[in-house]
C-alpha cells in the first residue's frame, strides 16, 4: 500500500487537505494524526471493519480497545449510554484535552472498536489539526497510538513513518507533539472515578474536580496478582531493544552503581546506554549518554522520553540503565511508562 504523506500546519490548517484525510476515514480507510500527547493512528470508530484495519496496522492484540475520538461535547452522547454530572465536570474541566474517560458503550459502538468490552473510551484532543481532522472524518475516530505494537508511541511524524508506511493511507505530519506520553485514562463506570493510566491530567487534578478518585493499583509496579484494569497495560510496551534497568536512591548513589554497572557490561562486551539528566549526564562513561531534561521540569522530560528510547535501538546499545524519578505529578506518568518499559526491573542504589 502507497502511504501518502501530507503536512499540515496546527496554525494554519488546510481546509483541502483535511477534507481528503476525512474522506479516507470514511471510506474505511486509516489516517495517522497528530494530537496534544501522541500521534494517533484514526479509522472510522463506528465502522467495525475500520477497527479490525486499525489492529492489523498496528499488530495490535484485538482484545485492546480503542479510544474513540471526538470534537464537540454533544457527539458524546449518541456514544454512550449515560452522561453523569461527574463527566460532564470533567468535560468541563479537561476537554479538549490530554483525558480520556472510560463510559458505558451504546449500541452505535461496534464490539470490534471495544475489544468485546461494554465499555467505550472517549476522548476529546486539544490540537486543532486533530479536532479539524475528526469533524472532517465523521465526528469517531477511533484511534490508539500510531507505533507498532510493543514499541514506544509516536511523538514525531518520522516515527509513524517508521512503523506505518506502507501499512496504511496516509500520515498527517504536524510536527513534534506537545506532551508526548499518552492521555490520563479514568474509569468512570467505577462507583469511585478509577485511573487506569497516569498521564498529563495527574490524579490530583481530578481530585479537585471529583472529590474522590483512586488510582489502579498495578499501575506502579506495586505486587499485585491482579491485572490492569485497562487491557493495554498488561503488554510489556514501550519496550526498546536493550534491556533497560531502573536504578533509584540518591543522586550520588545512583550515578556510582550506574558507572559500575556500564563497566561491568561493557567488560563483558556490552554497548551500554544510560539515560541521565541535565544535572548528571556529564558523570557518566557509558557508549552513549541521553539526557532525558532537567530534573526541575517533568514536561521536559515527559516530552522527550519516548524519543530517547526509539533512538536507543538505532544506537544498538545493548543495555540501558536510567535514573528514576519521583513518582508526583506528572512523575508519576513518567516512572509508570518507563517501569513498563524496563519490565519493572529496578536496582536500588545503597
Ligand atoms: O493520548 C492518547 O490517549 C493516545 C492518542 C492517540 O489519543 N491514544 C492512545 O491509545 O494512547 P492506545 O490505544 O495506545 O491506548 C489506549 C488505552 C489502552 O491501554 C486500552 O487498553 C485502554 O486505553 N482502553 C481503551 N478502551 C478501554 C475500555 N473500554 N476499558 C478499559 N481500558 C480501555
Ligand atoms: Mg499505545
Amino acid at each position: 500500500m502507497d502511504t501518502q504523506v501530507i503536512v499540515i500546519d496546527e496554525h494554519n490548517i488546510d481546509a483541502d487537505k483535511i477534507r481528503v484525510a476525512g474522506k479516507i476515514i470514511r471510506d474505511g480507510g486509516l489516517v495517522a494524526f497528530p494530537t496534544e500527547t501522541v500521534y494517533g493512528l484514526g479509522g472510522d470508530g463506528l465502522n467495525p471493519e475500520s477497527s479490525k484495519r486499525i489492529y492489523a496496522a498496528k499488530g495490535r492484540p484485538s482484545d485492546n480497545p480503542l479510544i474513540i475520538h471526538i470534537a464537540r461535547l454533544e457527539d458524546l452522547y449518541p456514544i454512550v449510554s449515560e452522561v453523569t454530572e461527574d463527566v460532564l465536570r470533567l468535560a468541563e474541566a479537561f476537554w479538549p484535552g490530554p483525558l480520556t474517560m472510560i463510559l458505558p458503550k451504546s449500541d452505535r459502538v461496534p464490539y470490534e472498536t471495544t475489544g468485546g468490552l461494554d465499555t467505550v473510551a472517549v476522548r476529546m484532543p486539544e490540537h486543532k489539526t486533530a479536532l479539524a481532522f475528526i469533524e472532517a472524518a465523521g465526528g469517531y475516530v477511533a484511534a490508539p497510538s500510531a507505533n507498532t505494537s510493543g514499541k514506544p508511541s509516536p511523538t514525531m511524524a518520522t516515527h509513524v513513518i517508521d512503523d506505518m508506511q506502507g501499512r496504511i493511507d496516509m500520515i498527517i505530519d504536524g510536527g513534534a507533539v506537545g506532551i508526548g506520553l499518552e492521555s490520563t485514562i479514568v474509569d468512570m463506570t467505577e462507583e469511585v472515578p478509577m485511573i487506569l493510566r497516569p498521564g498529563y491530567i495527574t490524579q490530583e487534578m481530578l481530585y479537585k474536580v471529583l472529590g474522590e478518585v483512586t488510582m489502579d493499583k498495578t499501575l506502579m509496579g506495586e505486587d499485585t496478582k491482579e491485572a490492569p484494569k485497562a487491557p493495554g497495560m498488561k503488554y510489556k510496551h514501550y519496550a526498546p531493544k536493550g534491556d533497560l534497568t531502573i536504578v533509584e536512591g540518591s543522586e550520588e548513589a545512583v550515578i556510582q552503581q550506574i558507572n559500575a554497572l556500564i563497566c561491568k557490561g561493557q567488560a563483558r562486551g556490552e554497548r551500554v546506554g544510560v539515560i541521565a539528566t541535565k544535572e548528571t549526564m556529564d558523570y557518566y562513561k557509558a557508549d552513549v549518554v541521553k539526557c532525558a531534561g532537567s530534573r526541575q521540569c517533568e514536561e521536559e522530560i515527559a516530552h522527550g522520553l519516548y524519543a530517547i528510547l526509539r533512538e536507543f535501538d538505532d544506537d544498538e546499545v545493548t543495555l540501558i540503565y536510567s535514573e528514576s524519578f519521583e513518582s508526583l505529578g506528572m512523575g508519576q506518568a513518567i516512572m509508570n511508562r518507563l517501569l513498563k518499559a524496563a519490565g519493572y526491573q529496578v536496582i536500588h542504589a545503597e
